[in-house]
């Protein structure tokens, strides 16, 4: 932690994709690149907070004065949060996987000229919903993000809802969301924020802009250390 509006608090921010292993060599991936995660862990250790970082695979410089735990699946994400436990606010904007390989095999998969494999799948825990569902060392603040190609307000604010969280950070990652190249991996973000207050539209901006803009609005929303 360092000097600023946020000195004294511990931030808690997940990022990127989860792989969620097949067998030894093989996973299972999405398209996150991390982009947003990490802005806003930057802008919150800029901002003087302690920050934690539980970061999936990405291809992206550690944050300056973020402390950064590497994980792979979502289970291992799970666990490197509750160990990152207690924070005051906590920010989901991880890709987590939601089905992973129901069993990894030990060995490489053969392909023998056999019957083709099946993959069989079972759910990830919900990070997001078991950290904002404790009743015990709940950060006082838990922000999730909804990434939706269409009824973009009306999902996330019943993802709001239905996991608990304070706030939803909503975007459109449909090829018609109007960012060129697409919003997963690419540099600009047009989101909404979505409180118990209603729906905040927020311009077009880079992903350092949002994570900045989101910054801001925790403390605008959480008072100044004095006041704590
Ligand atoms: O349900 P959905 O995946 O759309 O929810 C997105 C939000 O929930 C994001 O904040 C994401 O980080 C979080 N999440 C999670 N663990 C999961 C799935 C989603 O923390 N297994």
């Amino acid at each position: 932690g360092g000097d600023g509006p946020l000195k004294g608090r511990h931030v808690l921010v997940t990022s990127g994709p989860t792989h969620e292993p097949i067998d030894p060599v093989r996973y299972i991936a999405n398209r996150s690149s991390g982009k947003q995660g990490h802005a806003i862990a930057a802008a919150a250790a800029q901002a003087g907070a302690r920050v934690t970082l539980v970061s999936g695979p990405v291809n992206l410089p550690d944050p300056f004065g973020v402390e950064v735990c590497r994980v792979e699946s979502a289970r291992e994400m799970l666990a490197a949060v509750e160990a990152a436990l207690p924070a005051d606010v906590a920010i989901f904007a991880a890709a987590v996987a939601d089905w992973r390989a129901a069993r990894e095999a030990s060995e490489k998969m053969k392909k023998d000229g056999g019957a083709l494999p099946t993959l069989a799948l079972t759910e990830n825990p919900d990070i997001l919903a078991t950290i904002a569902q404790r009743v015990e060392g709940r950060p006082g603040l838990v922000i999730g993000f909804a990434a939706e190609t269409q009824n973009v307000v009306a999902y996330a604010q019943a993802k709001r809802a239905r996991k608990g969280c304070d706030w939803i950070v909503a975007n459109d990652v449909s090829a018609q969301s109007g960012i060129p190249g697409g919003v997963m991996g690419g540099d600009s973000n047009e989101v909404r924020l979505i409180t118990e207050a209603g729906v905040e539209a927020w311009p077009p901006a880079s992903k350092s802009e949002v994570a900045a803009r989101l910054i801001a609005r925790i403390i605008a929303a959480t008072g100044p250390e004095e006041t704590r």
